[in-house]
Order: structure tokens, then C-alpha cells, then sequence
């Protein structure tokens, strides 16, 4: 028995091994919104992974507005209190080419009945705003792009527009052929590809790739279903004969796709088939082709031109010689300007003959968006944690694109030489900021202006001006006025040559106001310092006391010591000198009268010495010693 499976499970592998060798599987990354487990749906057991990677929302249960929503229960949405991007960034996805989907929903509680109208991007590009009615058609609720993806990462945003809580169900990130939809030299990085429209023509019912059980590689793609352009003048057409050339590199098309039909009839031979588009726009137009009639057998028998919006774009097809066989896949694709509201195309027969189409795709080319420089994205989030900036601002996703939702608070400029975007002013006055103002502020090298400065109800942001903010060259305004900032202003200001305009008014800075920048003040720009704890140094504020250094102070704080010593020493020997000549004073007051019999007792002397001169002289030598 274990023999048997051991030799099934060795037959196993070596059938499988070669498919495997051949080609890996495609990388493919689903989410389901909102759950707290992982999901397997049918028919193909299909994995989701539990929530993961988003900025913020709420997780709810969900509404799904279309059939084709995938079978999941909950979504996850993102009140406009969290501010209006929000995003999922998607981190380990291997550098490549691949579809990017994502589908709406509606939250099940009875207050969110409207369907929220919001949009959406990848990769900072925007690549779907929906419309009001979305969830009456089924194309609608998903938008989908096939976008190279370079940085190991995917970032898939949504931007609100005031109509209504951004609420996502899905989001799928599947690996594509590195040249899937190559269309010409236009065709790379540089550019989406916005699917518009997947239509299979003359086939009652919508299907995804794994309906048709088409090739990994093909992206699952979602197919519409359409069994007539224009009611009674064209018809359905099917057949159950295997096509060849169907599932090929770059694209990986369904075999099935090319097994239903619209054809037109022998009243009506022409077929035509419009649709709404966004004016003004390049659309890659995909038409699909295979011989399924078994009345026309050889080539030459089925012939027409294609035309969009009325232009000849491909003449004479001949859907059997150009594909060289019956039931064989052709594949046509072009790029064209439109101009107008509507995208027409129309297959027109030659004489005798009856035009036939298997499906049609549309897709937008759009120019992928060049993001903001990565250093100053970074600084920015640290400027953000720092300023403690309200939640309501959300700043999730690249700052300056979509350039329709660019950050509040944020101006961008483009630099067309580095071909990104950097941020060239921050505006956020009276906006409750009560944090700190980061050193790593000078990250965004390109600042022009900085204005952060509240009204009664607004900023309060503490601690010191960092002294970085020497660093930003072209730093023209720095608006900081009635804030809490404190400390000295830095030395390092004094560096902006381009300053116009400083306001650090109302806060608790001290010290003296930096030379050189006092004297580019005074030359021209405007400046306000009033209402502070203690600025000094330049005219209309206080002159400094003396600048001293810490060797001067510990001089001083000597010499002071040394001259109370002094003091203390003279106080002490004038007191004992006092004292000496006071108890002086009471000897001699006390031996006054002895002092008065010497006097005369030396007199006597001094008249003895006159009278006898030897003896004398030594008795008046000693005379003074003994009145002293
Ligand atoms: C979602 O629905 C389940 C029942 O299907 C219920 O138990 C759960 O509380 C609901 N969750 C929310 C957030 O309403
Ligand atoms: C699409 O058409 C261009 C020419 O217009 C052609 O070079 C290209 O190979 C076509 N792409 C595919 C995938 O067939
Ligand atoms: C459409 O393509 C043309 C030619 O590549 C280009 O000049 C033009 O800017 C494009 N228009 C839009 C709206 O992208
Ligand atoms: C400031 O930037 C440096 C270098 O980029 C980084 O190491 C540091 O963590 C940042 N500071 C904060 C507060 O995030
Ligand atoms: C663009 O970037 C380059 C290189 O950093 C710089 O020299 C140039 O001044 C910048 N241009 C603008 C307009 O900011
Ligand atoms: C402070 O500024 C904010 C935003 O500019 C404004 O909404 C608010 O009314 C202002 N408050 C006062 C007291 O001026
Ligand atoms: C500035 O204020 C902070 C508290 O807000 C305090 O910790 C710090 O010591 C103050 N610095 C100076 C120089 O007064
Ligand atoms: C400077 O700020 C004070 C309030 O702090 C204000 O009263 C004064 O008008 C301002 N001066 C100038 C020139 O703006």
C-alpha cells in the first residue's frame, strides 16, 4: 500500500516537475478587506489573506453591490475624520509587471445606504474616480490597472471627495508578463494601463479568467458580457471547436474567449459598438478575432475594415489568412487620441461579406505620476510625529501625488531634472499642532516657506527652534509666532540669506537675537520678536548685558569670593585694631598718674644729668624707652 503511493507521488512529481521547471507561478497577493481570518473562496479555493497593511479605517460587514464583488463578508472603511487618503501599502512584492484590482463595497448598517463616490490610485497615479450609479454596474465596482511595480512595494490609495466613507472589499495584486499589453515604444514604466473595458462578445454571461479556467498569467481578468452591439441587427454566434493560438504569450487569453461571437446579418453586415469614455484621453484598444462560422471556410471570405471614432485604423482584415487558420486567435491592438465623450467602434464589411467580432478590451493609457522624493517623504513623517499633527490630516500615500490629492499642508513643486517631487512649503497655521518642531525638518532641503503660527485656539508647539533650520537654503518665510517655543533663537539662522520674513513673536525665546541675522533684518526683510520671554540684542528690542564666556563667569565668581575675603580680613584687623588702641586707652588712662611721677622723676634726672654729664647721658638714652 505505502509502495503504491509512494510510486503515484514519484509519478506525480515527474509529470509535475517540467510544467514547474518551465515557468514559476505567478506572484499573486489577495486581501480581504476587514476580515479577521484568512478566506477561501470558490469554485477554485481561491486564498485571501486576512487585513493587513492598511494606515486606518474601520472594519465592517459588507454589502457587495454586483454578482462579480468576490463572495467575502466584510470590507474595511475610512471616515473622513482619519483625514482623506488612505491607503494600503503592500510591502515584498517581487519587481515586475502586474494587475492591480481593487473592488467597493457598501458597509451593511443602515446609516451608510449611499454609495460614497471617492478615488482611487496606485502607485501615486489615479486610476479610477467613481461616478454616482457605480453599483448599478458591474464594471464599475472594481477599478483595475496593469502598472509595473518597482520598489518592492504597492501603494493603493483612497482619496475621499466628500460623497461618502471610502469602503473596500478586495484588493489583488497579481503578476503579469513582463510585455502583457505592450502596445509600442510608448508602452513601460512609464505608463498604466486603465482597464476601461473587457468585453466578451456573444456570450450571456460575465466571467473571470478562472471561469474560462484561463492561464495564471493572464491576471484573472474580469470579462463583461455583451450578446448584441444594437438590438436585431447582429447576433450571436458560438461554437464548441478548440481554438488554437489563444492562450500565447505576452497575454495568455482564454481559449473560450474566442468561442462566442457577435456577428452581424445579411441585412445589417456592419458592426458597431460604442461606449462612454473621459474626453480628451489615449485609449489602447484590443480586438479579438477567430473564425467560428462554419459557413466561411477560406480566406478572402470574411473582410472588413476597422474604424474608431471614424477612422480607418486596420483595412482589409482577414480574420483566416491573417491568423492562418479557422479557430485560430487573432489579436489586433491600436492607440488612439479621443477627444470627445464617446469611443466608437465600427467593423465595416466588404462588399459581400458580414463583419464578426469575439471581444474587445479599452484600456486608458495614463502617465504614471513621478513620486516625491523619498528623503523628503521620510522627513515629513517625522515631522508629522513630531508635531503631533491631528488624525484628521491622515498624510498617508505620496505627499504631492495623485496631483489632484496632494497632502493638506503641503505645497509641491516639481523638479523636472530629478524628475520628482519636492516640497516647497508647509502651511500649517492654527491647526492644534502641540508637539515639537523636529531637527529633521531640514530634510526638506526645498522649503520656501514654513508657517506654523496660531490664532487663540490653534498650534502650541514647544521646546527650541531646532537649529537645522539653518540648513534650508531657500528658506524665504518662517512664520512660528504664538507658539510655546522656548530657548535662544539659533546662532544658524543667521545663514538664510534668503529670509524675508521671520515671525517668532509671541513665545518664551530669550537671549540675544543671532548678529548676523539681526543685520540682514534690519537690511530689508520684516521681522517680529515682541511678546517674548527676554530677547535682546538688536534696535527696538533690550541691549544685552555683557557677553560673557564660562571662564569670565568662574573669574568673576572668584574675585567676588577673593574680595568678600578681604572684606571679611579688613573687618576683622579693624576691629582688632579698635580694640587695641581702646584697651591702649585704658592702660594709659589707668597708669596716668604713675606716667606723670616718671615725667618728673626724668626732669629730675635730666637736671641731675646737666649737673653730673657722664652718669646722665646713659639714664636720658633709656628715658623715652620707658615712657612709651
Ligand atoms: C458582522 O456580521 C456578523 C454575523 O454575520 C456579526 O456577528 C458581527 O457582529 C457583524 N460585525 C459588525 C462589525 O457588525
Ligand atoms: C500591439 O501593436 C503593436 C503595433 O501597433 C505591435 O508592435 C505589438 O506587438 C502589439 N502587441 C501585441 C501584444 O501583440
Ligand atoms: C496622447 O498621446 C500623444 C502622443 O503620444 C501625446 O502627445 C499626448 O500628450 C497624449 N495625450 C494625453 C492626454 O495623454
Ligand atoms: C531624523 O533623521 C535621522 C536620519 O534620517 C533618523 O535616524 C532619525 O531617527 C530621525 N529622527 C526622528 C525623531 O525620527
Ligand atoms: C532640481 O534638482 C537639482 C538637483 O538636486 C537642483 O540642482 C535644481 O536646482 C533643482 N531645480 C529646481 C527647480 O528646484
Ligand atoms: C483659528 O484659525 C482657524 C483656522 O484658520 C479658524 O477656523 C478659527 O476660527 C480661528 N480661531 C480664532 C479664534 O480666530
Ligand atoms: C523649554 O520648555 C520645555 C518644556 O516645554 C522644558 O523642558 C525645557 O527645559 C525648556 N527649555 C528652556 C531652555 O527653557
Ligand atoms: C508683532 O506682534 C505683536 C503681537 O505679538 C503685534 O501686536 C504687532 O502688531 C506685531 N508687529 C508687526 C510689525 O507686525
Amino acid at each position: 500500500m505505502l509502495g503504491h503511493l509512494l510510486l503515484l507521488w514519484l509519478l506525480a512529481l515527474l509529470f509535475a516537475l517540467p510544467a514547474s521547471l518551465a515557468r514559476p507561478a505567478p506572484f499573486a497577493m489577495r486581501i480581504s478587506c476587514g476580515a479577521p481570518e484568512d478566506v477561501h473562496t470558490p469554485p477554485t479555493n481561491t486564498l485571501w489573506y486576512k487585513d493587513f497593511a492598511y494606515t486606518g479605517g474601520i472594519p465592517a460587514n459588507a454589502t457587495s453591490p454586483s454578482f462579480i464583488t468576490p463572495p467575502l463578508k466584510t470590507l474595511r472603511y475610512f471616515p473622513l475624520s482619519e483625514g482623506p487618503e488612505n491607503c494600503y501599502n503592500i510591502n515584498g512584492v517581487p519587481i515586475g509587471h502586474y494587475l492591480v484590482r481593487t473592488f467597493f463595497g457598501l458597509v451593511a448598517q443602515p446609516s451608510f445606504d449611499n454609495e460614497p463616490l471617492f478615488d482611487i490610485s496606485v502607485e501615486g497615479t489615479q486610476i479610477g474616480s467613481l461616478s454616482s450609479g457605480w453599483t448599478n454596474h458591474d464594471d464599475q465596482v472594481f477599478a483595475e490597472a496593469s502598472v509595473f511595480l518597482f520598489d518592492n512595494t504597492a501603494s493603493l490609495c483612497f482619496h475621499s471627495t466628500g460623497h461618502g466613507d471610502p469602503a473596500i472589499v478586495s484588493i489583488e495584486i497579481l503578476q503579469v508578463d513582463d510585455r502583457a499589453y505592450y502596445f509600442g515604444p510608448d508602452w513601460g514604466r512609464g505608463t498604466i494601463l486603465r482597464t476601461v473595458k473587457r468585453l466578451s462578445c456573444g456570450n450571456g454571461k460575465a466571467k473571470f479568467g478562472t471561469d474560462y479556467s484561463g492561464d495564471q498569467w493572464g491576471g484573472d481578468r474580469f470579462w463583461d458580457s455583451v450578446t448584441t452591439f444594437r438590438s436585431g441587427s447582429d447576433q450571436e454566434k458560438s461554437t464548441e471547436e478548440s481554438i488554437t493560438q489563444a492562450s500565447l504569450s505576452p497575454n495568455y487569453y482564454p481559449e473560450g474567449l474566442y468561442q462566442t461571437a457577435i456577428i452581424g446579418t445579411d441585412q445589417q453586415p456592419d458592426l458597431d459598438y460604442t461606449m462612454d469614455v473621459d474626453p480628451n484621453r489615449n485609449y489602447s484598444v484590443w480586438l479579438h478575432f477567430a473564425e467560428i462560422d462554419t459557413s466561411v471556410t477560406g480566406a478572402g471570405q470574411r473582410v472588413f475594415d476597422v474604424l474608431i471614432n471614424g477612422d480607418t485604423l486596420f483595412q482589409g482584415v482577414d480574420i483566416i489568412k491573417m491568423s492562418g487558420d479557422r479557430y485560430a486567435a487573432l489579436v489586433l491592438n491600436t492607440t488612439v487620441a479621443v477627444s470627445g465623450r464617446t469611443l466608437t467602434i465600427t467593423l465595416q464589411p466588404k462588399e459581400g461579406n458580414i463583419a464578426l467580432i469575439n471581444a474587445i478590451e479599452v484600456f486608458e493609457i495614463v502617465i504614471a505620476e513621478s513620486k516625491t522624493s523619498v528623503d523628503e517623504v521620510r522627513a515629513l513623517q517625522t515631522l508629522k510625529d513630531g508635531l503631533v499633527l491631528p488624525l484628521r490630516f491622515g498624510w498617508n500615500g505620496d505627499p504631492c501625488v495623485p496631483q489632484q490629492h496632494p497632502w493638506s499642508g503641503i505645497d509641491c513643486r516639481f523638479n523636472s531634472t530629478r524628475n520628482n517631487w519636492v516640497i516647497d512649503g508647509l502651511g500649517l497655521d492654527n491647526q492644534g499642532l502641540r508637539g515639537f518642531l523636529s531637527p529633521n525638518v531640514s530634510g526638506l532641503l526645498h522649503l520656501q516657506s514654513i508657517r506654523m503660527c496660531r490664532n487663540l485656539s490653534g498650534n502650541s508647539i514647544q521646546g527650541p527652534i531646532p537649529s537645522s533650520l539653518g540648513t534650508i537654503p531657500s528658506l524665504e518665510i518662517l512664520d512660528l509666532s504664538y507658539n510655546s517655543l522656548n530657548g535662544s533663537i539659533p546662532e544658524t539662522l543667521g545663514q538664510l540669506t534668503s529670509l524675508k520674513k521671520l515671525n517668532l513673536n509671541g513665545n518664551s525665546l530669550s537671549g540675544k537675537v543671532p548678529t548676523a541675522l539681526g543685520g540682514r533684518l534690519l537690511h530689508g526683510a520684516s521681522f517680529n520678536f515682541t511678546d517674548n520671554a527676554g530677547l535682546c540684542g538688536i534696535p527696538g528690542l533690550p541691549t544685552c548685558g555683557p557677553h560673557l564666556s564660562a571662564g569670565a563667569k568662574v573669574g568673576i565668581a572668584f574675585s567676588a569670593c577673593v574680595a568678600l575675603l578681604l572684606l571679611v580680613m579688613c573687618s576683622v584687623c579693624w576691629w582688632k585694631r579698635h580694640q587695641n588702641i581702646l584697651r591702649a586707652k585704658q592702660i594709659a588712662a589707668r597708669e596716668a598718674p604713675y606716667a606723670k611721677a616718671r615725667t618728673h622723676f626724668s626732669r629730675d634726672i635730666q637736671l641731675a644729668r646737666h649737673q653730673n654729664n657722664g652718669h646722665a647721658r646713659s639714664a636720658t638714652e633709656n628715658g623715652p624707652s620707658l615712657l612709651s
